[in-house]
C-alpha cells in the first residue's frame, strides 16, 4: 500500500473549482479520498467535479464563500451527507490583488483579508467541530492551509497579499497547537507554493508589469525563475508532489518546535 493511500478519506477542498485547488482536489482524489469541491464559482466546480468523476473518483460539489460562516455550515454538513464523513480539509481558496505599498486601497486590503484569513480562519473552526472525537464526523483528521512563498520571502507589490499569507502561517500554528492540547485528533499544517502560472499566477505577473516594478511579464517571471534554485516556476501538479520541495526542513515532531 503507497503511504499516500487516502482510500476512504473524505475530502473538502475550497477554492476547488480552479488553479491549485482544482489539481489538488484530482490529486487527492487520485489518491483514493471522496471529494467534495467548494468554491463560489459554482459553474465551474461542476465541470471540475465532473473531470474527476469521469477520471474514476467520488466526488461532488458545494458552493462555498469561505468568508461566510453560515455557508462553512452547510458546505460541512453538505460534505458528511454526501460523502459519509469529513476527515482532511485544504484551506486553498485565496485571492491576491497587487498595489505598491504607498497605493494600497482599504477595500482591497480587506478583501484579502477576508478571503485569505477570515476565511482560513472559519474553515479550521468548522473542520474541528466536525472532525473532533464529539463532533459529527468525529474521527479527526487534517486540515491543510494555503499560505504563500510570499510569507516568506519580500516581493514588490504584493505587501497586503503577503501580510495575509503570513496570517496563515500563524494561523496554522495556533491552531495545530489548539487541536494537538484539546484532543481534538486533527493535524494542521500549511505549504508555501511558489509562483505557480494559474489565473491568479499569470494576473500577477501582468498587475506588477501595471505597478511599473517590470518592463514586462516576461521579466517578472524571470525575476522570480532567477529567485528559485530550482529555476523554474511551480506547476500545478507539483502541489502533490515532493520534485518542486528543495532546501526545506521538515520537523517530524509533533509540533514541538514550532
Ligand atoms: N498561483 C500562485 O502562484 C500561488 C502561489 C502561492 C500561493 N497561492 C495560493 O494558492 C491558492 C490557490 O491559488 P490559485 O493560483 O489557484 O488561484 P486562482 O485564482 O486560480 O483560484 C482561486 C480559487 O479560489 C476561489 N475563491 C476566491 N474567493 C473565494 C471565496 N470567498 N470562497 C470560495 N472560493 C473562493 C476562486 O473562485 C478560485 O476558484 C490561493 O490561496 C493562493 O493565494 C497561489
Amino acid at each position: 500500500m503507497s503511504k499516500f493511500d487516502l482510500t476512504g478519506r473524505k475530502a473538502l477542498v475550497t477554492g476547488g473549482a480552479r488553479g491549485l485547488g482544482a489539481g489538488m482536489a484530482a490529486a487527492i482524489s487520485k489518491a483514493g479520498a471522496a471529494m467534495m469541491i467548494g468554491d463560489i464559482l459554482t459553474d465551474v466546480c461542476r465541470e471540475t467535479a465532473k473531470t474527476i468523476a469521469a477520471d474514476g473518483g467520488k466526488t461532488a460539489f458545494v458552493t462555498l464563500d469561505v468568508t461566510d460562516d453560515a455557508s462553512w455550515q452547510a458546505a460541512v454538513s453538505a460534505t458528511i451527507a454526501e460523502l459519509g464523513g469529513f476527515d482532511i480539509l485544504v484551506n486553498n481558496a485565496g485571492v491576491e490583488i497587487t498595489s505598491l505599498v504607498i497605493n494600497v486601497e482599504a477595500p482591497d486590503l480587506r478583501r484579502m483579508w477576508d478571503v485569505n484569513v477570515v476565511g482560513t480562519a472559519l474553515g479550521m473552526k468548522h473542520a474541528f467541530r466536525a472532525m473532533k472525537p464529539d463532533g459529527p464526523a468525529g474521527k479527526g483528521g487534517a486540515v491543510v492551509n494555503i499560505s504563500s512563498v510570499a510569507a516568506t520571502i519580500a516581493f514588490p507589490g504584493i505587501a497586503g497579499y503577503s501580510a495575509t499569507k503570513s496570517g496563515v502561517d500563524r494561523l496554522t500554528r495556533v491552531g495545530a497547537m489548539e487541536s494537538g492540547k484539546l484532543g481534538y485528533g486533527v493535524r494542521v499544517n500549511c505549504i508555501y507554493p511558489g509562483l505557480v502560472p494559474t489565473d491568479m499566477g499569470v494576473q500577477l505577473a501582468g498587475d506588477v508589469v501595471a505597478a511599473g516594478l517590470f518592463p514586462s511579464a516576461e521579466a517578472a517571471i524571470g525575476g522570480v525563475i532567477g529567485q528559485t534554485p530550482l529555476a523554474r516556476l511551480g506547476e500545478v501538479a507539483d502541489m502533490a508532489d515532493a520534485r518542486f520541495i528543495t532546501g526545506a526542513g521538515l520537523p517530524v515532531d509533533g509540533g514541538m518546535g514550532m
